[in-house]
């Protein structure tokens, strides 16, 4: 019998025993008698979006290379922002016995049935940055300071285009600077704790005149990304650009929640002729802020073409999932440090937060290298080997 089929027969036996004796509620711990389990006869199931942004691939290559260090079997899907495609790998995972989930959902609110199916077999599940709603199902979080993230992302634009001095105080540039506006996806719960932490900081700029929004579009929905992509970002920059710049309105700033969505507000600007460094034509490009510092917008901070990006140090937040996963596993409930911030619309989930770093030209060298996440030759390059 191949290992997997041997694992999913062990788990399909553990799941008519624990239908048997009825079991405890998942999360509440050795419910799967995981506890006296030999770490290498566990398998946990890691559900994640898509391969098309790199950050992703760096978090599902961290989770499972921890979880394998730490003795567990891993079963690692991505599903190319396909939501049933999602859904389908989830059912499978359990089908074939997993034992716990981590999971990093597409769409947040579309895996009630997958979690009521974990429950019913006793896997405990793990949010992974992105937290699963409306569903009583989700047992833990992991994820950063999200609304901290959107604060930061302010912060950056408002230091770029030099209304705030380095240590984060109002200069006397009294503006008006016009920027524009650009949220993630919403169906995504991270997209509004970016936007409203933005909004916290922004919205007394913009009462007060220093800031101008010249489309109007203030609203999330207005400025929303559907599943955060380049391409759509892209075309929503023309859009702008065609509708309040064509008349020589110069574009400032530009408020951006992910260096993907960064890029293509780029291009747009790239296209219709902005530039670097151009402080003597209308055409220069606006400060663009960005995050999860992936590798090809590092390098386009270096270049001076984007403004900034917010780390969030996947490695970390991988650590954290795989100290969660092995409480759960042990019997143990996993140590939360915010249990009031994340209401999934059913309960408050416990949550783990990780604290988040502002990256300019200047911390490229302190932050993302001498850390080791990054060598300065695939900064260079804009990719990693
Ligand atoms: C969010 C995540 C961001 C970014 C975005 C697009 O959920 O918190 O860091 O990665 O998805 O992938």
């Amino acid at each position: 019998m191949s290992k997997k089929l041997r694992l999913a027969a062990i788990g399909a036996v553990a799941a008519v025993g624990l239908t048997a004796c009825g079991g405890g509620g998942a999360g509440s711990g050795g419910g799967n008698d995981t506890a006296n389990a030999d770490p290498g006869d566990l398998t946990i199931g890691v559900a994640m979006p898509t391969q098309t942004s790199e950050r992703w691939i760096a978090d599902g290559n961290n989770v499972k290379s921890q979880l394998e260090d730490a003795g567990y079997q891993v079963d690692l899907q991505y599903a190319n922002d396909d939501i049933p495609t999602q859904s389908q790998q989830i059912d499978q995972m359990i089908t074939e016995g997993a034992d716990l989930l981590i999971i990093a959902a597409i769409d947040g609110t579309a895996l009630s049935g997958q979690l009521q199916a974990a429950a019913d077999a006793n896997i405990p599940v793990i949010s992974y940055d992105r937290l699963i709603r409306d569903s009583e199902n989700v047992d833990f979080y992991v994820t950063f300071d999200n609304f901290a993230v959107g604060q930061a992302q302010a912060t950056a634009l408002l230091t770029g285009l030099g209304v705030l001095d380095e240590s984060g105080n109002r200069t006397d540039a009294a503006g008006p600077f016009n920027i524009e506006l650009f949220a993630g996806s919403l169906d995504d719960n991270n997209a509004f704790f970016f936007f409203n932490g933005a909004m916290d900081v922004l919205q007394p700029l913009i009462d007060d005149g220093t800031l101008v929004v010249p489309s109007g579009q203030t609203d999330i929905e207005q400025a929303a990304t559907l599943r955060w992509q380049q391409e759509t970002a892209q075309s929503r920059m023309e859009t702008l650009l065609t509708g309040s710049y064509n008349n020589g309105t110069v574009l400032n700033g530009v408020l951006s929640p992910y260096d993907g969505i960064s890029r293509g507000i780029i291009t747009a600007l790239q296209n219709a002729g902005y530039g670097p460094n151009l402080d003597s034509t209308p055409r220069a490009l606006p400060v663009v802020t960005g995050q999860d510092a992936e590798i090809a917008s590092v390098k386009l901070i270096q270049d001076g073409v984007q403004s900034s990006t917010i780390f969030k140090d996947t490695r970390n937040l991988a650590e954290q999932a795989v100290t969660a996963a092995k409480a759960f596993l042990e019997g143990d409930e996993p140590e939360a440090n915010d249990t009031e911030t994340y209401d999934n619309g059913v309960k408050v989930v416990p949550s783990y937060l990780l604290p988040v770093q502002t990256v300019f030209a200047a911390d490229i060298q302190s932050v993302l290298i001498d850390s080791g996440y990054y060598t300065q030759a695939e900064v260079d390059a804009g990719q990693t080997d």
